[in-house]
């Protein structure tokens, strides 16, 4: 057995910190009330995260890459066969990590449209009519249950690898190395400081976007006219 490095720092970091923000997210909107602001902070905080996943999917280190483990038919068919082997994520699990990332970007972005029909707009509110905002706002609810599905799922499956297989997937994703008997699993390379000061520029730039800060604001309404007192 040989230990080598699996997952990176910043992948790590994105994982735990996407933990947080989304049960904030869930959390601070089952409180409601003044917690709408915190709704929207950690909406902010998962779309940067996700950008930056999205970015070092590209540029982060070997296993990080969605060359490297976004599966085609035969990797999926070798894995339901039981005949695939390999380091990272599995062909199944690497298809459940693209439908997290494409459920929580779904949710994110289309918060950042939404309305709660009272007094709360999301940031990108003003650059839509508010009929497709209700349309949003809508597709933003009805989606929770399939927010709640994916977690149990994902997390359900951990737990077997874990528990039923002795295939303990949560260390790796604690320190970042795994042991293997595979003589062909290499170290991650790649994924160095220029990659993650430009997934961190990049991501930075995503949620300038998505607060709204860049929106010019409206046109100050036109002076009344003068009444000179005629
Ligand atoms: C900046 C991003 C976000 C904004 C501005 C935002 C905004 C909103 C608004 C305005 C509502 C109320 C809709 C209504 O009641 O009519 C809402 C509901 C909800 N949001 Fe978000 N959201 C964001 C991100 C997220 C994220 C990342 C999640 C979860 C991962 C999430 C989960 C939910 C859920 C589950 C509800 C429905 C809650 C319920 O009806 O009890 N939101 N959000
Ligand atoms: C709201 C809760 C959670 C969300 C949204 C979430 C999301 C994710 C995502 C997106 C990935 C893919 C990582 C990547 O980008 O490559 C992942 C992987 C992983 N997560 Fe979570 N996660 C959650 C909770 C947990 C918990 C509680 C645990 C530990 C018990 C956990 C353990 C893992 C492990 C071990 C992997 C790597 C799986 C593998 O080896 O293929 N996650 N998670």
């Amino acid at each position: 057995m040989t230990s080598i490095r699996l997952w990176d720092l910043p992948l790590r970091a994105f994982h735990w910190l996407l933990v947080v923000a989304v049960c904030g997210s869930l959390i601070s909107i089952k409180l409601g009330g003044d917690w709408m602001v915190w709704h929207e902070r950690f909406g902010l905080a998962t779309v940067g995260l996700l950008g930056f996943r999205l970015t070092w999917g590209f540029i982060g280190s070997t296993y990080a890459r969605f060359s490297v483990f976004v599966p085609g038919p035969r990797a999926l068919k070798s894995y339901i066969q039981g005949q695939w082997q390999g380091i990272g994520h599995n062909p199944l699990g690497a298809l459940s990590v693209l439908a997290m990332i494409g459920l929580f970007g779904f949710q994110a972005v289309t918060g950042l449209f939404a309305n709660d029909e009272v007094s709360f707009n999301g940031p990108l509110y003003p650059l839509i009519s508010s009929d497709l905002s209700d349309t949003l706002s809508g597709w933003h609810r009805r989606s929770e249950w399939y927010l709640y599905g994916l977690i149990v799922l994902h997390i359900g499956a951990v737990m077997f690898y874990t528990l039923a297989r002795k295939n303990n997937l949560i260390k790796p994703m604690v320190t970042g190395k795994v042991s293997t008997s595979d003589h062909r699993g290499k170290s991650a390379e790649g994924g160095g400081i220029g990659a993650f000061v430009l997934a961190l520029c990049l991501s930075a730039v995503l949620v300038a976007f998505a607060s709204g800060e860049l929106i010019p604001p409206p046109p100050a309404p036109e002076a009344a006219p003068q009444d000179l007192g005629w």
